[in-house]
């Protein structure tokens, strides 16, 4: 049975262990961690490289214990507010952020991303830079019409969230809803950079499932459509086959889409 179907319980705050998952963002160890960061990066950098999405604050939804997704971001916005759900995967967070014994070790990921945008050798710079950028960690719960609450935030220019809407949200209806409490966060034409998987029901965190909403492309647009978004860019990528023999999540694609909120 999976956890999600036990009920009454809080599983993301009870099983999700922030330094297990982030076994699968050892670069060149986890083929569906690689697969994730080669698609997920390439096309971070794409959308905020110089000419692409710009503005005062990001807010970053679900971030869980990462900061892969904020790489190409911290070199134009002003300020990122990262959140998640769990106090684990915040305080794994603020672990990284303020070179804590023991966080993770991102710097393969982050000499990848300065690889992307030309200089490999100013990974350093841009891990400080980062640091720098990430001002607060906020508890968030899309599930609640104001999710950040109690936090009162500016409006902000981008709102982005990686691999969480569907591992957050049980069925389409929950999806929805978590889209429209999301809006409210986001100025009028601001932007929406989500990535997430295709067709997955479930993933692993060490010997604990968790559900995933399983989704096809047809679905996302027509949800986001009526959620208030117009889809400005919708990449793909089917699983990469050295993915195969993993069994660690049953996804079958990946999708980037950047959306921008109408009025
Ligand atoms: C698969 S992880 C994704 C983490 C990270 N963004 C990444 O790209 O690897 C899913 C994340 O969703 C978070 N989450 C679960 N339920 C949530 C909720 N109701 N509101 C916000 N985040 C939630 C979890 O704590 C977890 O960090």
């Amino acid at each position: 049975m999976a956890l999600q179907e036990s009920t009454g319980l809080d599983v993301y705050q009870t099983y999700f262990e922030p330094t297990t998952y982030l076994g699968y963002y050892k670069m060149g160890q986890n083929p569906v961690g690689d697969d994730v960061l080669q698609f997920s990066l390439k096309h971070y950098n794409a959308t905020f490289k110089p000419g692409g999405l710009r503005g005062k604050l990001l807010i970053d939804i679900g971030s869980g214990p990462t900061i892969y997704q904020l790489l190409s971001a911290c070199e134009s916005f002003e300020e990122i507010i990262a959140t998640d759900y769990t106090d684990k995967n915040r305080l794994e967070l603020e672990k990284w952020l303020k070179k804590m014994p023991g966080a993770f070790d991102w710097s393969p990921v982050v000499k990848y991303v300065c690889e992307l945008e030309g200089d490999r050798d100013k990974w350093a710079e841009k891990e400080e830079r980062l640091r720098r950028t990430v001002r607060r960690v906020l508890k968030c719960d899309v599930g609640k019409e104001r999710p950040l609450e109690p936090a009162v935030l500016p409006l902000a220019d981008c709102l982005l969230s990686s691999l969480c809407l569907e591992s957050a949200c049980g069925t389409l209806e929950a999806f929805r809803d978590a889209l429209r409490h999301l809006r409210p966060l986001l100025r009028p034409r601001g932007h929406l950079v989500l990535t997430g998987s295709f067709d997955c029901t479930f993933y692993m965190v060490g010997d604990s499932r968790f559900t995933v909403l399983p989704l096809k492309e047809k679905v996302l647009r027509e949800v986001l459509q009526e959620s208030g978004f117009t889809i400005e860019r919708l990449e793909k990528a089917q699983r990469g086959p050295e993915t195969v023999l993993e069994k660690c999540s049953d996804y079958t694609g990946l999708f980037f889409l950047v959306a921008q909120k109408n009025d």
